[in-house]
């Protein structure tokens, strides 16, 4: 097995493939690009959250001969974005269910005057009552989704739950609350589309799944395959925030340019931006908890509930990753979760790194420890005694088959962070002192890959090719967003096909080129694709040496030489290998029970927080994470990944939020939206245990998203164990901290005033 050789590349801290590039200002993003004749496109949008278009009107003192005006009339397909369902209109067409829906699209050759332009379209609107609230949602007085505002639920029961009440020890419950997050890419959405008779679409764009937009503008534009081509261009971060959303903005740029006959470019300011796209799903989670005298879990019961805006978007998959997430990584015999996420008038919430994880985990870690100080333990033992191990069933009733470590990554997160002497010594000290220090922890999974049957209905095509220039292309439509796919992938090609890194570069992310290899998202690409890779490089090693003489030792121009008598004489040197599920899978959709991941990555970390208690802001004084993710294929970019989950989390904890004013983002600027900078991040220490995983590219699980599901109830849990009080909500902000922290005295006398 690969996984336990000795390698060259596959583990080492090789530069960035696209890194100087990157560096030198030559890699191209969208919005330096530009095509002959280029227009620009602009996009008005509603101002109420719920109602019907009664007109829409355009103001005298526009020259709107010069623009093209594109409407819900103008779409030659089908009006709907297509993702899971197709319940989202790609233009409004009659009424609206959410502020700054686009209703019409403006395209002009002046990228100043189609912004004016802009708010010289005026719509008339019948308000219906709006709702933006899990709890209005759940009530259904007024319904804006289907039947009953239900866009997806899931009912997960393993044992018996409901008998084991009565011989508990302890029961303890709880209710937890997540806010909205924005993914805050550097670079906002953009794309250009160009249209022809003869050819049909074309997209450039800053996206993560090029084939996702392609099935997209197949509907919207009723075409055949072969006539709609997208291209990624390269991207300035994502975090799920290009998965949904560049569906809808290439149809936009797309139909203006075919109304217009010219290539057009949409890219959204940052305002319109934030306003106007996806965000992290705010969520309601309840936990009802039975332990033995022992503080070993009997039972849990888990309510969750998320907030999934106007439309279902990727509500059903995020809500079964936040179910699937919600027990945390321990051993419990008895577990109903049940599991809704519920329509509201805001723009749709929709991927966002860890998908439902990061909510769940919040939960569940901010739970255990509220158990632990309700039942007289401390918070490491008693997680200690739940660990899952080996050989245990989760939730689904998955047997864990491969090795589970958390013990061992919880000693280590101990020992490097110093957990038990700083404890002692921050609660002497906060005696005499108005800053309260604190360390709080947090023991979580992340399952890597699609859920369940996910992987095989992807059914993902990559592989490898060798140029006649004498370079091996790797051939994926995974997309390089920051995250490190064109370096680790062709780490993996290099590798298995013992070439030097220097000879692997990537193929375009272009579906005209490249096979579909699947979305990039879910912390699949390194384990899935590059397990695709893998196969698909040692499969071309075989066939250069059954047809075209390769010997068993090669240099790179031995192995270059073959190709190009293996070209010459069949053609193209091309490998390609199909996913396979790895033996003994079994899950079903209906019961929710089986493997629901092929693998997991694992992972403890330890939050030092600082409370003011003058100023009542928390700040993170340093950070510590200990994880199991598999083989590390590149270290210097899974640290990255991990110190960038951290961060982004440590922002989803105590900074950001998202202010709703009638369903509209009132904060959505940078300067009142506010993330963690250099200033606010502490100093981060990232530690990595390393079990190959026998079905992942070169033995690796997935890292991107599993770090970002820790800090928040990491963070919560410092606060705590500094302050002694317990907070159930996040983002929390120092006026929050305030509330329960300064005097109850003086807080009731506020209250009342
Ligand atoms: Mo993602 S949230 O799997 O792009």
């Amino acid at each position: 097995m690969s996984t336990k050789e000795k390698t060259r590349i596959v583990g080492s801290p090789v530069p960035r493939k696209e890194g100087a590039d990157k560096l030198t200002g030559s890699a191209l993003y969208v919005d330096d690009m530009e095509r002959e004749g280029m227009w620009f496109g602009a996009t008005v949008r509603s101002t109420i959250p719920r109602g019907l278009i009664l007109s829409i009107g355009f103001d005298r003192r526009i020259e709107w001969s010069e623009f093209t005006v594109v409407t819900a009339g103008d779409i030659p397909g089908q009006n709907h974005v297509q993702l899971i369902h197709s319940d989202q209109p790609c233009l409004a067409d009659g009424k609206v269910n959410h502020c700054d829906e686009p209703i019409v699209l403006l395209a002009h050759p002046d990228k100043n005057k189609v912004r004016e332009a802009v708010a010289a379209v005026q719509i008339e609107y019948e308000t219906l009552p709006p709702i933006f609230t899990i709890e209005e949602s759940e009530r259904g007085d007024v319904v804006v989704w289907g039947a009953d505002n239900l866009l997806k639920s899931f009912l997960l029961e393993k044992g018996d739950v409901d008998s084991a009440w009565a011989d508990a020890a302890h029961i303890v419950e709880g209710e937890y609350r997540t806010g909205a997050q924005e993914h805050l890419y550097i670079e906002n959405n953009g794309v250009i589309a160009e249209y022809r008779a003869e050819g049909g679409v074309t997209v450039w764009g800053s996206l993560q799944c090029p084939y996702y937009v392609h099935k997209s503008l197949l509907s919207i534009f009723d075409l055949p395959e072969d006539k709609v081509r997208v291209i990624q261009t390269e991207t300035g971060g994502a975090f799920g925030g290009k998965e949904d959303y560049p569906s809808t903005l290439a149809a936009h740029a797309a139909l203006l340019a075919m109304k217009s006959g010219h290539p057009v470019k949409m890219v959204y300011d940052r305002m319109e931006d934030l306003a106007a796209t996806t965000k992290r799903h705010p969520s309601r989670i309840r936990h009802r908890t039975a332990l033995d005298k022992d503080g070993k879990l009997l039972a849990m019961e888990i309510d969750l509930a998320t907030d999934g805006g106007a439309y279902s978007t990727l509500s059903s998959t995020v809500l079964s990753r936040a179910t699937l997430h919600s027990p945390g990584p321990y051993f419990c015999p008895n577990v109903r979760i049940n599991s809704h996420a519920w329509a509201t008038n805001t723009v749709p919430y929709g991927a966002f790194r860890g998908f439902g994880a990061p909510q769940a985990i919040f939960a569940v870690e901010r739970h255990m420890d509220e158990i632990a100080a309700a039942i007289g333990m401390d918070p490491v033992e008693l997680r200690r005694r739940n660990f899952l191990h080996d050989g245990d069933t989760t939730a689904t009733e998955q047997v864990m088959r491969e090795p589970v470590i958390l013990e061992k990554l919880l000693d280590r997160a101990l020992t490097e962070s110093g957990y038990r002497a700083k404890r002692a010594r921050f609660a002497k000290e906060n005696l005499r002192s108005s800053i309260k220090r604190g360390m709080g922890i947090a023991a979580f999974y992340h399952g890597s890959g699609f859920t369940g049957s996910g992987e095989r209905y992807l059914n993902s095509l990559a592989g490898v090719d060798v140029t006649p220039e004498g370079q091996v292309r790797v051939l994926v439509s995974s997309t390089e967003f920051g995250q490190g796919t064109n370096t680790v992938l062709t780490q993996i090609a290099a590798e298995a096909m013992g070439i030097d890194y220097d000879n692997v570069v990537m193929a375009p992310a272009d579906t005209g080129i490249v096979p579909n290899s699947g979305p990039t998202v879910a912390s699949r690409t390194a384990m899935v694709v590059g397990r695709l890779i893998e196969r698909a490089c040692l499969q071309l090693v075989d066939m250069l040496r059954e047809h075209a003489g390769l010997d068993e030792h090669y240099s790179d121009a031995d192995f270059f030489a073959a190709s190009e008598r293996y070209r010459a004489a069949k053609g193209e040197a091309v490998s390609l290998c199909r996913y396979e599920a790895p033996p003994g899978v079994f899950w079903d959709d209906q019961k929710y029970r089986g493997e629901a991941y092929p693998a997991y990555a694992w992972s403890i970390q330890v939050a030092q927080v600082a409370v003011d208690t003058v100023t009542y802001s928390a700040e993170v004084e340093e950070f510590w994470a200990v994880q199991e993710v598999g083989r590390v294929i590149n270290p210097v970019l899974a640290g990255g990944q991990v110190e960038g989950g951290i961060a982004q989390g440590i922002g989803y904890a105590l900074y950001e939020k998202v202010l709703l004013q009638n369903g509209h983002m009132a904060n959505n600027q940078m300067t009142n939206y506010i993330m963690p900078t250099a200033e606010d991040v502490p100093p981060i220490h990232v530690y990595f245990e390393e079990i190959p995983f026998s079905h992942g590219g070169y033995g690796a699980k997935g890292v991107g998203e599993l770090p970002h599901d820790g800090p928040a109830p990491a963070i919560l849990n410092a606060i705590r164990d500094a302050t002694g009080v317990s907070f159930a909500s996040i983002p929390l902000l120092p006026e929050d901290l305030y509330l329960k922290l300064a005097a109850p005295q003086a807080v009731a006398e506020a209250a009342v005033v």
